[in-house]
């Protein structure tokens, strides 16, 4: 132990750093890790990039900061037991029970890769214990996205216990820091925070297992100095790419700084490494702009898009869904009939969601059945092969509803396979929407799970979509499966995570292309982990159009609205214009009854589906702007403009019914354009027999839209106004 001392009183009073620095570097920010005389790898800078290279080696000698008293704050990933005593990003046992570690520089490599992505390893080591942790970041320079991860590696001879494996420790230097963060519960998703961080540590976490973002998601935003806008101010947008418990702790140093330390949370999930085994953690991803949120946003949906999201940049299917339609009631010549109904809307895919399945115990409402996927004899008594054909012969794909993760206990898989279910034998059960949780750190369970979707997909070729739902939260954490194996209740939330992944990976590897949706009863699970698997996600079971406009107002901060499915249902009374217009600013599907719908509804709405793949390029593909925020304003407005900008759609919403609120006193000046083209208005999505106040004839250039902009003339009869702007020649 006698080197750890050494280490200790080696730093001085102020670090000295012997060693060159790494530069972490995207087109417009960096950051710059150097190991100072102690070998300790510190955070010397993380901001806009310089633009003379050779100026990093100079800013750890401008930083005058470093005290005994004080401890070392800006460590990239701080170890516990030896001389830190702030927030750790990591905790060890070793073999022998001692609980110090130490990290020292040993060296780092940077291997590029395609568009001159950069991947930059640096390998800490313990002096005293062989362990070592190698710190990840892969930069990608022109989104101005970095991937941060770590890979923990046991090289002792017996097993190391790791109660804490964080993922990314940053570090910060800026005058103040506001977290924008979120809160909510069903139906209530992304309801956000801004918080003025002051001394002490503000933790956002989960501790809920699985459907782990039901009441935080792992997306943050911190603004430095002031709240950043829309188009000014320095920001840093992330989210945790893990689609369990998380835990991010914003710790504010005696200096004043911000050291963020982020990963899986440490709750009940102390993890052995066995000898010669390695832990690889889950990527914080994130962005730094400063030019405001529009900025970092736009680099995080080009990211996700090019390099995460499954067919990111390709097109998605337009759907009718069946849940709010029918609920668990429904029949083949019920569902028959609802296919025709999507035709005549003009959709691309009937998806069918829960009830279908289960025979001793039928999934005729959600207290029963769920793990029993055969088809149900008496609602399909001609199984799902028969649907699929006669979807087809509608002239529309048909997508099913699987929920493979969960359990209702009246099922057949619990009387079976009790095992398999993660659940204290000896205490009362506890339930989430009437059902447990799957234990997929099992891989029996990994098997099953993957031979549902697997069986489903061989059996019936003609499956287009799958919409993939997780409704219950894990009670009475306990795995019959690491206890047989005598291995820890430690691994569960941990593997759970892993063995959803694997699945996933396999399902991935087999059928590349199937579309997917992440559903978690609605946004209970949002995040670039699980993203890397599903084409898209469902924001929220509440598709209340107004609430809509919030809700997907804050999700546009972190996902591109091509993965962003949304409804038009009969949830709410708000007229179908403003349901099918919010539902345009993302992927656009339906959850209602075609016939129900009167001959002007119809009208509309296949007008509607057409006006949609008019401007889709530019919503999948182009960049968003936000116009004006329907918390600061009586009406919200989104624009998306496509890359060559020739083509651009303008979203406007009234968003309160108070008297003498002046929605249209002004023009809303649009964003993105080329102020150099000139381009003509349309409005788009015209009630029949309404009469849009929009000029189609004039012709205004971009400078102008931009700088002095267009009224949309909101009133609170004209309380949704989409706009299409196309480019004409001169
Ligand atoms: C929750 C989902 O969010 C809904 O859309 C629907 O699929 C139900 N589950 C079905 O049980």
């Amino acid at each position: 132990m006698r080197a750890l001392f050494v280490l200790f009183f080696s730093g001085g009073l102020f670090a000295a750093f012997a060693q060159k620095p790494i530069v972490v570097e995207t087109d417009h920010f960096a950051q710059v890790l150097q190991p100072d005389e102690a070998g300790r790898l510190r955070v010397v800078y993380f901001g806009k990039k310089l633009a003379d290279a050779s100026g990093y080696a100079a800013i750890a000698t401008q930083s005058k900061k470093d005290d005994l008293n004080l401890g070392i704050q800006n460590v990239a990933y701080t170890p516990a037991g030896t001389w830190n005593l702030s927030e750790p990003a990591i905790q060890m046992t070793h073999a022998d029970g001692n609980m110090s570690t130490e990290l020292q520089y040993v060296d780092f490599q940077v291997e590029k890769s395609k568009n001159n992505i950069t991947t930059t390893r640096i390998l800490l080591r313990d002096p005293v214990y062989k362990t070592e942790v190698t710190l990840f970041y892969k930069a990608y320079p022109k989104e101005d996205v970095v991937e941060q991860w770590s890979v923990i590696s046991n090289g002792e001879k017996g097993a190391v216990q790791l109660p804490k494996y964080a993922s990314a420790n940053l570090y910060f230097t800026a005058k103040e820091y506001y977290l924008r963060h979120y809160h909510g519960s069903w139906a209530k998703e992304m309801k956000p925070e801004e918080t003025l961080l002051s001394a002490g540590i503000h933790t956002l976490d989960s501790k809920l297992g699985t459907r782990a973002d039901l009441f935080q998601p792992p997306s943050f935003m911190v603004s430095f100095d002031q709240p950043a806008t829309e188009d000014a101010g320095k920001v840093l947008i992330a989210n945790l790419a893990w689609s369990g418990n998380y835990k991010m702790d914003f710790e504010m140093d005696p200096y004043h700084h911000l050291r963020v330390v982020a990963g899986i949370n440490p709750f009940a999930a102390t993890y052995t490494l066995n000898a010669g085994q390695t832990l690889t953690t889950p990527a914080l991803v994130y962005t730094y702009s400063e030019t405001g949120t529009v900025t970092a946003s736009r680099n995080l949906h080009r990211w996700a898009r090019s390099y995460r999201i499954p067919d990111g940049n390709g097109s998605r299917l337009t759907l009718l869904n069946n849940w709010e339609a029918t609920y668990f009631d429904f029949d083949e010549p019920k569902l028959t009939g609802l296919f025709a109904g999507a035709k005549k809307l003009g959709v691309d895919m009937f998806l069918l969601d829960d009830g279908w399945f289960a025979n001793k115990y039928p999934r005729n409402d959600d207290h029963a059945g769920l793990g029993d996927w055969q088809e149900n004899k008496k609602k399909l008594p001609h199984g799902l092969g028969y649907l699929v054909k006669e979807a087809d012969k509608a002239g529309v794909k048909f997508g099913i509803w699987v929920e493979p993760e969960m359990v209702n206990p009246k099922s057949e898989l619990y009387e079976n396979h009790k095992d398999w279910v993660i659940r204290e034998s000896d205490r009362p059960e506890h339930y989430y929407r009437n059902q447990l949780v799957l234990d997929l750190s099992n891989p029996e369970v990994q098997d099953f799970v993957y031979g549902v979707l697997d069986g489903m997909f061989t059996q019936n070729p003609g499956i287009a979509f799958v919409k993939w739902d997780c409704n219950a939260v894990m009670f009475n954490a306990h795995s019959a499966y690491l206890e047989k194996q005598k291995m820890s209740q430690g691994h569960l939330y941990t593997d759970y995570v892993f063995g959803l992944y694997k699945v996933l990976e396999r399902l991935r590897a087999k059928y590349p292309s199937i579309p997917m949706m992440l559903c978690s009863g609605g946004g209970g699970r949002v995040d670039y982990g699980a993203l890397k698997y599903f084409t898209e996600f469902w924001v929220s079971d509440n598709t209340d159009p107004l609430e809509r406009v919030f809700i997907q107002w804050e999700d546009g901060y972190f996902f591109p609205a091509i993965a962003q499915c949304n409804h038009i249902t009969d949830w709410s009374k708000v007229g179908l214009k403003y349901r099918t217009d919010v539902a345009m600013m993302g992927k656009m599907g339906y959850d209602i009854v075609v016939d129900h719908l009167s001959a002007d509804d119809l009208a509309f709405s296949q007008q509607a589906i057409k006006n949609y793949h008019s401007v889709e390029d530019a919503i999948w593909h182009g960049d968003q702007y936000r116009l004006a925020s329907p918390w600061e304003n009586p009406y919200g407005a989104v624009m998306y403009v496509d890359e060559k900008k020739d083509h651009a759609v303008a979203f406007h919403f009234v968003v309160t019914n108070r008297f003498d609120y002046h929605y249209s006193a002004d023009p809303v000046k649009l964003k993105g354009l080329d102020p150099v083209k000139k381009y003509k208005l349309k409005e788009l999505n015209v009630y029949p027999g309404a009469k849009s106040p929009i000029d189609e004839m004039a012709v205004y250039s971009g400078d102008f839209l931009m700088n002095i902009g267009i009224n949309p003339e909101l009133t609170s009869a004209h309380s949704s106004v989409v706009i299409d702007i196309i480019a004409v020649k001169n």
